[in-house]
């Protein structure tokens, strides 16, 4: 999609189609032409509600009220209702709330490349989107000033954003026999060809050298040797040191304790974790913040046979502490915590986040759109929730407490990898990480469990059915605030 922005009124611009939003409370007023035709076909003006008037080259939207959120979901609406038409070309004037002139341009560039998406890589016919561009007014309805050079860099970093979450949608929602580690590995290796990125990838060799010998044990009965990707963006003079940290599982079968068909189906999206890092990486360099960004993957993919590790089995993780295996499907954790090693002895950093669809209780806990945030200290918490209310994402924190941190005891190891209880599930999960975080690293740490909003079957708000890039656009926001600092 190209995007142009001119300060030509709207009446001016030659294109085929004008998008027209329209504040519900404002339906009956004066200023709103075809109001008969809207009436008869129904047109209320609620919040996503579309109308294409054909004859009059007009689309109609409605909208609640103006702030980001709105106008991300209502955009990415009416480009949907542009799917299979014939107009290659849009026109839209620029909708604000009081001084938010930059986050609402934002949100509706966003809005309309997140709507936009489709993953058609295995349908025989191809979907066809004819609408190649949007025009954006400056001048008409709004009534603030609006500064053409902020404009401009709205559109850009929308676009960045937007397809950097596109970009991770399409790696969850490839299969397990064309996404496997190597594969992601081949990803990163892609990016860094393309910008200033640099990329290390470990192989079983270095994994061993290194002493990752939990997330090896979890690797062992794949066909699919594991990898472990580091992708760095170095600027001169960084002010911040962050490290985001990616569960890469391509594919989760349970291992030995195996899931139950119905529970095996979409597990293809336990890489969305390593997946988001990628993205962000990639949005990373493209915007060239002048932080340094360091993305760990720990790519895996977790199979039964006969060289399967195994329930009662006693591991030693990279930082030395023994870990008792009583359910293999509790992998993302033994994977995250050679991770989390290794990215703490290769950078020291200010902030570590890692992204990880890390348990089903965290879905049972903050339902399917949310993402639960955990960890010792409350600033990189509080940064996370703060980012991810700003990008349009949904974030809960989830607090850790002694009493549910007593239940991963083991009799026979240092820790076992599940809890004794069945409740808490999220919180004991993200307690289990916690051991594996370096005393001087235990405030600069937050763990972010996207099981919940990683994958969904079902379309909502901007996101579609499968992969939605959860965790992308709230790091974005963050690291950005960090930049900005
Ligand atoms: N990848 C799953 C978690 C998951 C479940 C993500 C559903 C998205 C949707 C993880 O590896 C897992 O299987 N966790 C177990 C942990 C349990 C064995 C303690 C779970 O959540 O049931
Ligand atoms: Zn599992
Ligand atoms: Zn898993």
């Amino acid at each position: 999609m190209n995007f142009e922005l001119t300060i030509s009124p709207i009446n001016e611009i030659d294109s085929s189609l004008e998008l027209i939003l329209i504040v519900k409370k404002n339906l009956k007023h004066d200023f709103v032409q075809n109001k008969k035709l809207l009436k008869k076909a129904g047109f209320k003006a609620g919040q996503d509600e579309t109308c294409l008037l054909v004859e009059k080259n007009k689309l109609y939207v409605g909208l609640e009220s103006i702030n980001d959120e709105n106008l991300r979901t209502a955009m990415a609406k009416a480009i949907q209702a542009l799917n299979n038409t014939q107009f290659k070309s849009l026109k839209v004037a620029t909708y604000m709330e009081s001084e938010k002139t930059y986050h609402n341009i934002r949100a509706m560039v966003e809005g309309m490349l997140l709507g936009q998406y489709t993953f058609d890589r295995y349908k025989s016919k191809k979907s066809q989107q004819k609408l190649k561009e949007i025009v954006f007014s400056l001048e008409e309805y709004s009534a603030f000033e609006v500064d053409m050079e902020e404009a401009a860099s709205a559109i850009e970093m929308g676009q960045i954003t937007a397809d950097a979450t596109n970009f991770t949608r399409d790696i969850v929602n490839t299969t397990p026999e064309d996404c496997y580690p190597k594969t992601l590995a081949d990803i990163a290796e892609g990016l860094a060809d393309e910008s200033e990125l640099n990329c290390n990838i470990l192989k079983v060799k270095e994994l061993r050298e290194e002493k990752m010998e939990t997330l090896l044990a979890v690797a062992r009965a794949s066909r699919h040797k594991p990898r472990v990707i580091h992708l760095s963006h170095k600027p001169k003079d960084a002010k911040v040191v962050v490290s985001l940290i990616g569960k890469g599982l391509t594919y989760d079968t349970g291992g030995l304790s195996l899931k139950p068909s119905t529970s095996m189906v979409s597990m293809k999206l336990d890489k969305s974790g390593g997946a988001a890092v990628l993205g962000i990486m990639k949005a990373i360099a493209e915007m060239n913040l002048p932080i340094e960004v360091h993305g760990f993957v720990g790519a895996v993919e977790n199979m039964i046979g006969g060289d399967a590790y195994k329930p009662d089995d006693v591991l030693v993780a990279k930082n030395g502490k023994t870990i008792e295996v009583r359910n293999t499907d509790a992998e993302g954790r033994l994977v995250l915590a050679d991770v989390l090693g290794y990215a703490q002895q290769e950078v020291k950093a200010d902030y570590m986040f890692d992204f990880a669809t890390l348990t089903g209780a965290s879905v049972v806990a903050v339902g399917h759109y949310t993402s639960s945030i955990m960890g010792n200290g409350k600033k990189p918490k509080k940064l996370v929730i703060d980012a991810a209310k700003a990008s349009g994402e949904l974030a809960s924190i989830l607090d850790f407490n002694k009493h549910l941190g007593k239940c991963l005891k083991s009799n026979i190891a240092d820790i076992s990898n599940i809890s004794n209880t069945p409740y808490g599930g999220a919180i004991t999960a993200g307690m289990f990480l916690d051991e594996f975080i370096d005393k001087e690293n235990k405030k600069k740490w937050a763990h972010i469990d996207i099981a919940g909003p990683a994958y969904v079957e079902h379309a909502w708000g901007e996101n579609p059915i499968g992969g939605s890039g959860a965790g992308v656009r709230m790091m974005l926001r963050l690291l950005e605030k960090l930049a900005s600092n």
